[in-house]
Protein backbone atom coordinates (compact mmCIF):
# COMPACT_ATOMS: atom_id res chain seq x y z
CA UNK A 1 0.00 0.00 0.00
CA UNK A 2 1.22 3.31 -0.55
CA UNK A 3 0.96 6.04 1.68
CA UNK A 4 1.90 10.11 2.27
CA UNK A 5 4.39 11.71 4.34
CA UNK A 6 3.90 15.21 5.40
CA UNK A 7 6.14 17.55 6.72
CA UNK A 8 3.69 20.31 8.36
CA UNK A 9 3.52 23.76 9.27
CA UNK A 10 4.09 25.75 6.37
CA UNK A 11 1.84 28.08 4.68
CA UNK A 12 1.02 27.26 1.40
CA UNK A 13 1.75 30.03 -1.69
CA UNK A 14 1.43 29.58 -5.38
CA UNK A 15 -0.99 29.18 -8.51
CA UNK A 16 -2.55 25.70 -9.74
CA UNK A 17 -5.49 24.93 -12.21
CA UNK A 18 -8.24 22.65 -11.01
CA UNK A 19 -8.72 19.32 -12.49
CA UNK A 20 -11.83 18.04 -14.45
CA UNK A 21 -14.54 17.07 -12.40
CA UNK A 22 -14.19 13.08 -11.46
CA UNK A 23 -18.08 12.83 -10.71
CA UNK A 24 -18.85 15.47 -13.97
CA UNK A 25 -16.81 13.01 -16.09
CA UNK A 26 -18.11 9.56 -15.29
CA UNK A 27 -22.16 10.17 -15.94
CA UNK A 28 -20.29 11.33 -19.23
CA UNK A 29 -18.27 8.35 -20.21
CA UNK A 30 -21.67 6.67 -19.39
CA UNK A 31 -23.48 8.46 -22.13
CA UNK A 32 -20.65 7.76 -24.56
CA UNK A 33 -22.39 4.23 -24.78
CA UNK A 34 -25.51 5.64 -26.16
CA UNK A 35 -23.83 7.52 -29.16
CA UNK A 36 -22.95 5.25 -31.73
CA UNK A 37 -19.39 6.98 -33.07
CA UNK A 38 -16.65 8.60 -31.89
CA UNK A 39 -17.33 11.21 -28.70
CA UNK A 40 -14.32 13.48 -27.23
CA UNK A 41 -13.95 14.39 -24.23
CA UNK A 42 -11.06 17.13 -23.07
CA UNK A 43 -9.96 18.13 -20.03
CA UNK A 44 -10.51 14.80 -18.24
CA UNK A 45 -8.57 13.87 -14.83
CA UNK A 46 -6.46 11.44 -14.59
CA UNK A 47 -8.02 9.09 -11.90
CA UNK A 48 -8.09 5.38 -11.27
CA UNK A 49 -12.12 5.85 -11.14
CA UNK A 50 -11.89 7.11 -14.36
CA UNK A 51 -9.17 4.59 -15.26
CA UNK A 52 -11.84 1.98 -13.87
CA UNK A 53 -15.03 3.47 -16.31
CA UNK A 54 -12.03 3.09 -19.38
CA UNK A 55 -12.27 -0.21 -18.56
CA UNK A 56 -15.80 -0.59 -18.40
CA UNK A 57 -16.16 0.68 -22.13
CA UNK A 58 -13.32 -1.43 -23.62
CA UNK A 59 -15.18 -4.63 -21.33
CA UNK A 60 -18.70 -3.35 -23.44
CA UNK A 61 -16.44 -3.39 -26.85
CA UNK A 62 -16.15 -0.06 -27.61
CA UNK A 63 -12.93 1.94 -27.88
CA UNK A 64 -11.61 4.12 -25.39
CA UNK A 65 -8.21 5.64 -24.45
CA UNK A 66 -6.92 8.54 -22.31
CA UNK A 67 -4.42 10.57 -23.29
CA UNK A 68 -2.98 14.09 -22.14
CA UNK A 69 -6.19 14.59 -20.37
CA UNK A 70 -8.35 13.84 -23.82
CA UNK A 71 -10.78 10.30 -23.46
CA UNK A 72 -11.73 9.59 -26.87
CA UNK A 73 -14.75 6.83 -26.98
CA UNK A 74 -15.87 4.96 -30.05
CA UNK A 75 -18.74 3.18 -29.09
CA UNK A 76 -19.70 1.77 -32.32
CA UNK A 77 -18.40 -1.41 -31.97
CA UNK A 78 -20.05 -1.55 -28.00
CA UNK A 79 -21.55 -5.27 -28.29
CA UNK A 80 -21.96 -6.15 -24.18
CA UNK A 81 -24.79 -5.12 -22.28
CA UNK A 82 -22.99 -6.99 -18.76
CA UNK A 83 -20.58 -5.27 -16.51
CA UNK A 84 -18.69 -8.21 -14.54
CA UNK A 85 -18.72 -7.97 -10.95
CA UNK A 86 -14.82 -7.65 -10.76
CA UNK A 87 -15.81 -4.15 -12.59
CA UNK A 88 -18.12 -3.03 -10.04
CA UNK A 89 -15.94 -3.63 -7.36
CA UNK A 90 -13.71 -1.42 -8.83
CA UNK A 91 -15.79 1.26 -8.65
CA UNK A 92 -19.38 1.24 -6.83
CA UNK A 93 -20.51 4.27 -9.11
CA UNK A 94 -20.35 1.91 -11.90
CA UNK A 95 -24.46 1.79 -11.82
CA UNK A 96 -24.27 4.85 -13.70
CA UNK A 97 -23.92 2.74 -16.94
CA UNK A 98 -27.39 1.25 -16.41
CA UNK A 99 -29.56 4.00 -18.00
CA UNK A 100 -27.37 4.01 -21.18
CA UNK A 101 -27.33 0.26 -21.63
CA UNK A 102 -30.78 0.32 -21.56
CA UNK A 103 -31.06 3.06 -24.02
CA UNK A 104 -28.25 1.51 -26.26
CA UNK A 105 -29.15 -2.52 -25.63
CA UNK A 106 -32.64 -2.88 -24.34
CA UNK A 107 -30.56 -4.37 -22.15
CA UNK A 108 -28.40 -4.49 -18.88
CA UNK A 109 -26.60 -6.81 -16.37
CA UNK A 110 -24.43 -5.73 -13.64
CA UNK A 111 -23.85 -6.77 -9.92
CA UNK A 112 -25.88 -4.73 -7.45
CA UNK A 113 -22.83 -2.17 -6.41
CA UNK A 114 -23.28 -2.52 -2.50
CA UNK A 115 -22.31 0.12 -0.05
CA UNK A 116 -18.74 1.79 0.59
CA UNK A 117 -16.79 3.58 3.25
CA UNK A 118 -19.36 6.01 3.81
CA UNK A 119 -22.73 4.37 3.28
CA UNK A 120 -25.13 1.90 2.19
CA UNK A 121 -25.50 3.68 -0.78
CA UNK A 122 -28.83 1.87 -1.97
CA UNK A 123 -30.24 2.67 -5.47
CA UNK A 124 -33.65 2.00 -5.23
CA UNK A 125 -34.90 5.17 -6.72
CA UNK A 126 -32.53 4.44 -9.82
CA UNK A 127 -34.30 0.60 -9.99
CA UNK A 128 -37.65 2.57 -9.77
CA UNK A 129 -37.38 4.68 -12.25
CA UNK A 130 -35.76 2.17 -14.64
CA UNK A 131 -38.89 0.49 -14.33
CA UNK A 132 -41.08 3.50 -14.87
CA UNK A 133 -39.27 3.65 -17.80
CA UNK A 134 -40.34 0.33 -18.84
CA UNK A 135 -37.61 -2.02 -17.40
CA UNK A 136 -38.01 -5.21 -16.35
CA UNK A 137 -35.42 -5.82 -13.46
CA UNK A 138 -34.39 -9.40 -11.51
CA UNK A 139 -32.96 -8.40 -8.59
CA UNK A 140 -32.16 -11.60 -6.99
CA UNK A 141 -28.34 -12.92 -6.11
CA UNK A 142 -27.20 -9.38 -5.47
CA UNK A 143 -27.30 -9.41 -9.44
CA UNK A 144 -29.37 -6.96 -11.46
CA UNK A 145 -30.66 -8.41 -14.76
CA UNK A 146 -32.47 -6.04 -17.00
CA UNK A 147 -33.99 -5.76 -20.07
CA UNK A 148 -36.93 -3.57 -21.40
CA UNK A 149 -39.11 -6.07 -24.26
CA UNK A 150 -41.26 -3.59 -25.25
CA UNK A 151 -38.36 -0.67 -25.46
CA UNK A 152 -38.44 2.43 -22.76
CA UNK A 153 -40.95 4.53 -22.63
CA UNK A 154 -41.29 8.15 -21.61
CA UNK A 155 -42.69 8.15 -17.77
CA UNK A 156 -43.28 10.92 -15.46
CA UNK A 157 -41.46 9.87 -12.10
CA UNK A 158 -41.24 11.72 -8.86
CA UNK A 159 -37.90 10.98 -6.91
CA UNK A 160 -38.23 10.61 -2.95
CA UNK A 161 -34.88 12.05 -3.11
CA UNK A 162 -33.06 14.18 -5.60
CA UNK A 163 -30.37 11.82 -6.09
CA UNK A 164 -27.79 12.46 -8.26
CA UNK A 165 -27.07 8.97 -9.46
CA UNK A 166 -30.78 8.25 -10.29
CA UNK A 167 -31.07 11.80 -11.78
CA UNK A 168 -28.26 11.04 -14.58
CA UNK A 169 -29.55 7.17 -14.92
CA UNK A 170 -33.03 8.72 -16.32
CA UNK A 171 -31.38 11.22 -18.47
CA UNK A 172 -29.65 8.34 -20.12
CA UNK A 173 -32.31 5.84 -20.19
CA UNK A 174 -34.88 8.58 -21.50
CA UNK A 175 -33.76 10.63 -24.11
CA UNK A 176 -33.75 7.87 -26.34
CA UNK A 177 -37.03 6.55 -24.81
CA UNK A 178 -40.33 6.40 -26.89
CA UNK A 179 -42.37 9.70 -26.07
CA UNK A 180 -41.54 12.21 -23.23
CA UNK A 181 -40.39 11.92 -19.38
CA UNK A 182 -41.31 14.47 -16.59
CA UNK A 183 -38.86 14.00 -13.96
CA UNK A 184 -39.83 15.61 -10.68
CA UNK A 185 -37.84 16.39 -7.63
CA UNK A 186 -34.76 16.14 -9.92
CA UNK A 187 -31.29 16.72 -8.50
CA UNK A 188 -29.97 19.69 -9.27
CA UNK A 189 -25.78 19.11 -9.11
CA UNK A 190 -24.05 20.98 -12.02
CA UNK A 191 -23.15 17.65 -13.36
CA UNK A 192 -26.73 17.29 -14.17
CA UNK A 193 -26.55 20.89 -16.29
CA UNK A 194 -22.94 19.16 -17.68
CA UNK A 195 -24.55 15.92 -18.84
CA UNK A 196 -27.90 17.49 -20.04
CA UNK A 197 -25.27 19.85 -21.87
CA UNK A 198 -23.56 16.86 -23.61
CA UNK A 199 -26.30 14.73 -24.56
CA UNK A 200 -28.88 17.86 -26.12
CA UNK A 201 -24.94 18.76 -28.29
CA UNK A 202 -25.42 15.00 -29.01
CA UNK A 203 -29.33 15.36 -30.30
CA UNK A 204 -31.39 14.51 -26.93
CA UNK A 205 -34.09 17.24 -26.31
CA UNK A 206 -33.69 17.82 -22.66
CA UNK A 207 -35.14 21.09 -20.62
CA UNK A 208 -34.94 22.06 -17.30
CA UNK A 209 -31.74 20.31 -16.09
CA UNK A 210 -30.23 22.21 -12.70
CA UNK A 211 -33.73 22.76 -11.89
CA UNK A 212 -35.90 20.52 -9.67
CA UNK A 213 -38.48 19.72 -12.63
CA UNK A 214 -36.52 17.92 -15.47
CA UNK A 215 -38.51 17.28 -19.05
CA UNK A 216 -36.91 14.41 -21.37
CA UNK A 217 -38.27 14.63 -24.94
CA UNK A 218 -37.23 11.15 -26.37
CA UNK A 219 -35.17 10.89 -29.82
CA UNK A 220 -34.07 8.19 -32.11
CA UNK A 221 -30.60 8.86 -32.67
CA UNK A 222 -27.90 10.61 -30.71
CA UNK A 223 -24.60 11.67 -32.93
CA UNK A 224 -21.39 11.83 -31.07
CA UNK A 225 -19.43 14.80 -30.31
CA UNK A 226 -17.26 16.79 -28.40
CA UNK A 227 -17.20 18.04 -25.20
CA UNK A 228 -14.45 19.99 -22.40
CA UNK A 229 -15.40 18.71 -19.24
CA UNK A 230 -16.29 21.23 -16.06
CA UNK A 231 -13.27 21.13 -13.30
CA UNK A 232 -13.91 20.00 -9.90
CA UNK A 233 -15.77 22.03 -7.55
CA UNK A 234 -14.71 19.59 -5.01
CA UNK A 235 -11.87 19.33 -5.40
CA UNK A 236 -11.14 23.35 -5.87
CA UNK A 237 -12.64 23.31 -2.44
CA UNK A 238 -10.07 20.93 -1.00
CA UNK A 239 -7.68 23.05 -2.13
CA UNK A 240 -8.73 26.24 -1.16
CA UNK A 241 -9.06 24.35 2.36
CA UNK A 242 -5.58 23.62 2.61
CA UNK A 243 -4.70 27.86 1.84
CA UNK A 244 -7.74 28.17 5.05
CA UNK A 245 -5.70 25.74 7.68
CA UNK A 246 -2.37 27.02 6.71
CA UNK A 247 -2.72 30.45 6.28
CA UNK A 248 -1.69 30.84 3.08
CA UNK A 249 -2.26 32.26 -0.22
CA UNK A 250 -3.77 30.47 -3.23
CA UNK A 251 -4.91 31.22 -7.10
CA UNK A 252 -6.90 28.57 -8.59
CA UNK A 253 -8.17 28.70 -12.48
CA UNK A 254 -11.51 27.47 -12.45
CA UNK A 255 -13.96 27.95 -15.11
CA UNK A 256 -17.65 28.42 -13.79
CA UNK A 257 -16.55 29.53 -10.30
CA UNK A 258 -19.83 30.35 -9.16
CA UNK A 259 -19.95 26.26 -9.07
CA UNK A 260 -18.38 27.03 -5.56
CA UNK A 261 -20.80 29.87 -4.24
CA UNK A 262 -22.23 27.00 -1.77
CA UNK A 263 -18.93 27.18 0.12
CA UNK A 264 -17.47 30.60 -0.54
CA UNK A 265 -19.46 32.36 1.95
CA UNK A 266 -18.31 29.94 4.87
CA UNK A 267 -14.66 30.06 4.10
CA UNK A 268 -15.12 34.30 4.24
CA UNK A 269 -17.07 33.44 7.63
CA UNK A 270 -13.75 31.86 9.07
CA UNK A 271 -11.74 35.33 8.14
CA UNK A 272 -10.38 34.11 4.88
CA UNK A 273 -10.04 36.57 1.78
CA UNK A 274 -11.66 35.51 -1.51
CA UNK A 275 -11.62 37.43 -4.50
CA UNK A 276 -12.96 36.02 -7.98
CA UNK A 277 -11.97 37.53 -11.09
CA UNK A 278 -13.17 35.83 -14.28
CA UNK A 279 -11.99 32.48 -14.01
CA UNK A 280 -9.31 33.27 -11.19
CA UNK A 281 -10.40 32.49 -7.47
CA UNK A 282 -7.49 33.75 -4.91
CA UNK A 283 -8.04 32.74 -1.09
CA UNK A 284 -5.88 34.02 1.51
CA UNK A 285 -6.37 32.24 4.95
CA UNK A 286 -6.55 33.87 8.08
CA UNK A 287 -3.31 33.54 10.69
CA UNK A 288 -5.98 31.76 12.81
CA UNK A 289 -9.47 31.06 11.57
CA UNK A 290 -12.61 32.03 13.25
CA UNK A 291 -15.22 29.56 13.76
CA UNK A 292 -17.83 29.07 10.95
CA UNK A 293 -20.82 28.18 13.44
CA UNK A 294 -23.30 25.42 12.16
CA UNK A 295 -22.93 23.23 8.51
CA UNK A 296 -25.79 21.11 7.45
CA UNK A 297 -25.01 19.26 4.45
CA UNK A 298 -27.60 19.30 1.58
CA UNK A 299 -28.42 18.80 -1.60
CA UNK A 300 -27.09 20.89 -4.15
CA UNK A 301 -27.26 24.40 -4.50
CA UNK A 302 -27.09 23.25 -0.39
CA UNK A 303 -23.81 22.86 1.47
CA UNK A 304 -22.07 19.94 -0.34
CA UNK A 305 -21.54 16.62 1.70
CA UNK A 306 -18.31 15.73 -0.12
CA UNK A 307 -16.61 19.03 1.20
CA UNK A 308 -17.95 18.15 4.75
CA UNK A 309 -14.51 16.79 5.49
CA UNK A 310 -12.58 19.84 4.51
CA UNK A 311 -14.60 22.07 6.77
CA UNK A 312 -14.19 19.65 9.42
CA UNK A 313 -10.40 20.36 9.56
CA UNK A 314 -10.70 23.74 9.16
CA UNK A 315 -12.94 23.84 12.53
CA UNK A 316 -10.18 21.72 14.31
CA UNK A 317 -8.01 24.21 14.08
CA UNK A 318 -10.42 27.30 14.28
CA UNK A 319 -11.42 29.86 17.19
CA UNK A 320 -14.31 28.50 18.98
CA UNK A 321 -16.81 25.51 18.40
CA UNK A 322 -18.56 24.77 15.11
CA UNK A 323 -21.07 22.02 14.21
CA UNK A 324 -21.29 19.77 11.28
CA UNK A 325 -25.00 17.92 10.68
CA UNK A 326 -24.65 15.48 8.14
CA UNK A 327 -27.45 15.13 6.31
CA UNK A 328 -26.87 12.98 2.84
CA UNK A 329 -24.49 9.56 3.91
CA UNK A 330 -25.07 7.66 7.20
CA UNK A 331 -21.47 6.64 7.76
CA UNK A 332 -19.10 10.31 6.51
CA UNK A 333 -17.62 10.94 9.57
CA UNK A 334 -15.17 8.24 9.96
CA UNK A 335 -12.04 10.46 9.62
CA UNK A 336 -12.71 11.98 12.75
CA UNK A 337 -10.95 9.01 14.53
CA UNK A 338 -8.11 10.12 12.79
CA UNK A 339 -8.06 13.36 13.16
CA UNK A 340 -8.69 13.07 16.93
CA UNK A 341 -5.46 11.25 16.75
CA UNK A 342 -3.74 14.45 15.82
CA UNK A 343 -4.99 16.53 18.41
CA UNK A 344 -8.65 17.73 16.96
CA UNK A 345 -11.57 17.95 20.15
CA UNK A 346 -14.57 16.42 17.81
CA UNK A 347 -17.51 14.94 19.70
CA UNK A 348 -19.92 12.84 17.11
CA UNK A 349 -23.52 12.05 18.28
CA UNK A 350 -24.94 10.21 15.15
CA UNK A 351 -24.71 12.79 12.17
CA UNK A 352 -23.70 15.56 14.63
CA UNK A 353 -20.16 16.33 14.72
CA UNK A 354 -19.21 19.64 17.59
CA UNK A 355 -15.75 20.71 16.90
CA UNK A 356 -13.74 22.68 19.74
CA UNK A 357 -11.34 24.27 17.30
CA UNK A 358 -7.60 23.88 18.93
CA UNK A 359 -4.58 26.31 17.98
CA UNK A 360 -2.04 23.50 16.59
CA UNK A 361 -2.78 20.06 15.47
CA UNK A 362 0.15 17.43 15.60
CA UNK A 363 1.50 15.02 13.45
CA UNK A 364 0.33 11.38 13.51
CA UNK A 365 0.43 7.91 11.73
CA UNK A 366 -2.99 7.85 10.37
CA UNK A 367 -5.07 5.85 7.66
CA UNK A 368 -7.19 7.30 4.73
CA UNK A 369 -10.81 6.08 5.51
CA UNK A 370 -12.15 7.12 1.95
CA UNK A 371 -12.22 9.66 -0.47
CA UNK A 372 -12.77 12.96 0.52
CA UNK A 373 -11.67 12.35 4.33
CA UNK A 374 -8.49 10.78 3.09
CA UNK A 375 -8.05 14.10 1.21
CA UNK A 376 -8.92 16.20 4.40
CA UNK A 377 -6.42 14.79 6.54
CA UNK A 378 -3.53 15.36 4.25
CA UNK A 379 -5.07 18.96 4.68
CA UNK A 380 -4.86 18.72 7.88
CA UNK A 381 -0.94 17.35 8.04
CA UNK A 382 -0.27 20.72 6.33
CA UNK A 383 -1.07 22.39 9.47
CA UNK A 384 -0.23 20.13 11.75
CA UNK A 385 3.24 20.02 14.27
CA UNK A 386 5.67 17.44 12.61
CA UNK A 387 5.51 15.03 10.27
CA UNK A 388 1.81 13.11 9.54
CA UNK A 389 2.05 9.69 7.34
CA UNK A 390 -1.10 9.05 6.11
CA UNK A 391 -2.09 5.42 4.87
CA UNK A 392 -4.14 3.88 2.36
CA UNK A 393 -4.13 6.91 0.00
CA UNK A 394 -5.30 4.85 -2.92
CA UNK A 395 -8.92 5.95 -1.68
CA UNK A 396 -7.24 9.82 -2.49
CA UNK A 397 -6.36 8.59 -5.90
CA UNK A 398 -9.51 7.79 -6.41
CA UNK A 399 -10.37 11.20 -6.62
CA UNK A 400 -7.72 13.85 -6.98
CA UNK A 401 -5.09 14.13 -9.88
CA UNK A 402 -1.47 14.47 -9.31
CA UNK A 403 -2.03 15.10 -5.61
CA UNK A 404 0.73 15.03 -4.07
CA UNK A 405 2.48 17.31 -7.34
CA UNK A 406 0.03 19.51 -7.22
CA UNK A 407 0.27 20.25 -3.42
CA UNK A 408 4.58 20.31 -4.08
CA UNK A 409 3.63 23.30 -6.66
CA UNK A 410 2.07 25.43 -3.72
CA UNK A 411 5.16 24.64 -1.45
CA UNK A 412 3.79 21.77 0.76
CA UNK A 413 6.45 19.08 2.02
CA UNK A 414 5.27 15.99 1.21
CA UNK A 415 6.24 12.70 -0.85
CA UNK A 416 4.91 9.44 -1.36
CA UNK A 417 6.11 6.54 -0.39
CA UNK A 418 5.53 2.79 -1.71
C1 LIG B 1 -23.02 11.34 -6.11
O1 LIG B 1 -23.25 10.09 -5.46
C2 LIG B 1 -21.52 11.59 -6.01
N1 LIG B 1 -20.80 10.53 -6.70
C3 LIG B 1 -21.10 11.64 -4.54
O2 LIG B 1 -19.71 11.97 -4.50
C4 LIG B 1 -21.88 12.76 -3.85
O3 LIG B 1 -21.55 12.76 -2.48
C5 LIG B 1 -23.38 12.51 -4.02
O4 LIG B 1 -23.70 12.40 -5.43
C6 LIG B 1 -24.21 13.62 -3.43
O5 LIG B 1 -23.86 14.82 -4.00
C7 LIG B 1 -20.68 10.57 -8.05
O6 LIG B 1 -21.19 11.46 -8.70
C8 LIG B 1 -19.91 9.46 -8.68
P1 LIG B 1 -27.08 10.32 -4.36
P2 LIG B 1 -24.71 9.38 -5.58
O7 LIG B 1 -27.74 9.27 -5.18
O8 LIG B 1 -25.27 9.60 -6.91
C9 LIG B 1 -29.61 8.01 -1.06
C10 LIG B 1 -17.46 11.71 -3.90
O9 LIG B 1 -16.84 11.76 -2.83
N2 LIG B 1 -30.10 7.19 -2.17
O10 LIG B 1 -27.46 11.75 -4.55
O11 LIG B 1 -24.56 7.99 -5.10
C11 LIG B 1 -28.15 7.71 -0.74
O12 LIG B 1 -28.07 6.60 0.14
C12 LIG B 1 -18.79 10.99 -3.96
O13 LIG B 1 -17.07 12.20 -4.99
C13 LIG B 1 -31.11 6.27 -1.94
O14 LIG B 1 -31.59 6.13 -0.82
O15 LIG B 1 -25.51 10.23 -4.50
C14 LIG B 1 -27.69 8.98 -0.09
O16 LIG B 1 -28.08 8.96 1.27
C15 LIG B 1 -19.24 10.46 -2.61
N3 LIG B 1 -31.55 5.50 -2.97
C16 LIG B 1 -28.48 10.06 -0.81
O17 LIG B 1 -29.58 9.39 -1.45
C17 LIG B 1 -31.03 5.61 -4.23
O18 LIG B 1 -31.49 4.90 -5.15
C18 LIG B 1 -27.66 10.80 -1.85
O19 LIG B 1 -27.27 9.88 -2.82
C19 LIG B 1 -30.00 6.55 -4.45
C20 LIG B 1 -29.55 7.33 -3.41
Amino acid sequence: MSRFVVEGSNRIDGKIRVQGSKNGVLPLLSASVLVSGESVFKGCPELTDVKAAINILTYLGCRAEQKDGVICVDSSGADKFTITEELMREMRSSVVFLGALLGRFGRAEMSAPGGCEIGLRPIDLHLEAMRALGAVIDETGGKLVCSCPQGLKGARISLSFPSVGATENILLAACTAKGETLLINAAREPEIIELADFLNACGAKISGAGESVIRVEGVDKLCPCEHSVWQDRIAATTYMSAAAVTGGRLELEMNRPSLLLPVIELFEKTGCVIDIKGSKINIKGASRLKKFGIIRTMPYPGFPTDSQADFAVMASVAQGTCTIVENIFENRFKYVSQLRKMGAQIRIENRVAVIEGVSRLSGANVVSPDLRGGSALVVAAMCADGITVVDDIYHIDRGYEKFEEQLKILGVKIKREE
